[in-house]
């Protein structure tokens, strides 16, 4: 039986207002989705209409015919117009969510500062390659050799006692000091001149107390070129000194001994608590040490692969816990270990 062209008419109608409704309230793509589906797709409503316009009564088919095409033509730009509103409010809704009210204050985050030691570290290190030496590092594991036999100590020396120092095996100890660093550089830089600083970290077998500890840190120097004196060595000393502590401070060397050096000196300067007045931290005498130093000794000059013939050197060794504690007013060098944060952190 041929379809009635009054109930596709009437189909048709129907059609456009269900349509219309389900635009109405679609608020979202996949909505929108299943309209199209629904009313314009290859099997959807509107499709069918058009299947059952071939069959219908001649008189009736191109009226049917223009109608369909004209609810077609129109659902196509409802559904153009509607997608392009809710593609509007999702970006609205989106930027709505990720808002960021700028007069929030904003988030604090918590970042590292440096520990008082690697800060004196680094200061140390700036001064002395402004006064043109090199920086090098060495190990901290050292040969017995480098540690004390090329340093000119004698067979019998206190020091090497295996109960003042970390021993690994019988050629192999923890560094008692930077000085080993000495020969080893001389050998890997012949000829002079040379001029180098060594920071780094040394060992003794030593308990731990407000002053002491079996871990520290000393920088090394070495100045070897010929002619060097001990002039050389006051002046260095002396620019060092006024750069790390100010213009005021002095610089005060007094006979030593070390068998690597000759002659050999402790450097001290003067008290930056009671500016040279006498208090408690330089037990009252208005100065305090900071370094060993002197001449470089003939035999480590030849240790080196130098001819003290030709040259002459100096070295110092500092501790930098100690410049440290002067620079930061630390009474404690435990302190230094503890990684008490809210302790470290006023030195930020
Ligand atoms: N190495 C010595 C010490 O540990 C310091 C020093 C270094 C002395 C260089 C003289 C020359 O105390």
């Amino acid at each position: 039986m041929p379809p009635d062209p009054a109930t596709i008419t009437a189909d048709l109608t129907a059609l456009e207002a269900d349509a219309r409704a389900q635009l109405r309230d679609a608020s979202a793509p996949d909505d929108l989705e299943r309209f199209r589906v629904e009313f314009l797709g290859r099997k959807g409503r509107l499709q069918a209409v058009f299947d059952a316009i071939p069959a219908l009564p001649n008189e009736a088919r191109a009226a049917i015919g223009r109608q369909a095409n004209t609810v077609k033509r129109e659902l196509e730009e409802q559904l153009l117009m509607r997608r392009g509103e809710v593609e509007a409010g999702a970006a609205i809704g989106r930027a709505e969510r990720e808002r960021i009210d700028v007069t929030l204050p904003g988030r604090w985050h918590r970042i590292g500062g440096r520990h008082p030691l690697r800060m004196m570290d680094l200061e140390v290190r700036r001064i002395f390659v402004g006064m043109g030496f090199d920086v090098v590092e060495g190990p901290e594991v050292e040969k017995y050799y480098y540690n004390f036999e090329a340093l000119n100590y004698p067979p019998d020396h206190p020091a090497m006692d295996e109960q003042d120092s970390f021993y690994i095996s019988k050629d192999l100890l923890l560094r008692t000091q930077t000085s080993g660093m000495q020969v080893r550089v001389m050998e890997e830089r012949a000829p002079e001149p040379l001029r180098v600083v060594v920071p780094g970290r040394v060992y003794r077998r030593e308990a731990v107390t407000a002053t002491k500890s079996h871990t520290f840190h000393q920088c090394e120097g070495l100045h070897v070129d010929r002619g060097i004196s001990m002039a050389h060595l006051r002046g260095c000393l002396e620019v060092f000194a006024s750069e790390l502590f100010g213009e005021q401070v002095e610089v005060r060397m007094r006979p030593d001994y070390f068998p690597f050096t000759e002659p050999s000196v402790d450097v001290s300067v003067t008290c930056l608590f009671c500016r040279a007045q006498g208090c408690r931290l330089c037990k009252h005498s208005g100065w305090l040490e900071i370094a060993g130093a002197g001449m470089v000794h003939p035999n480590v000059l030849r240790a080196g692969g130098y001819d003290p013939e030709q040259v002459s050197g100096y070295a110092f060794g500092m501790g930098i816990d100690r410049l440290a504690q002067l620079r930061y007013g630390i009474d404690n060098i435990r302190t230094f270990a503890d990684n008490d944060m809210r302790y470290l952190a006023q030195f930020r």
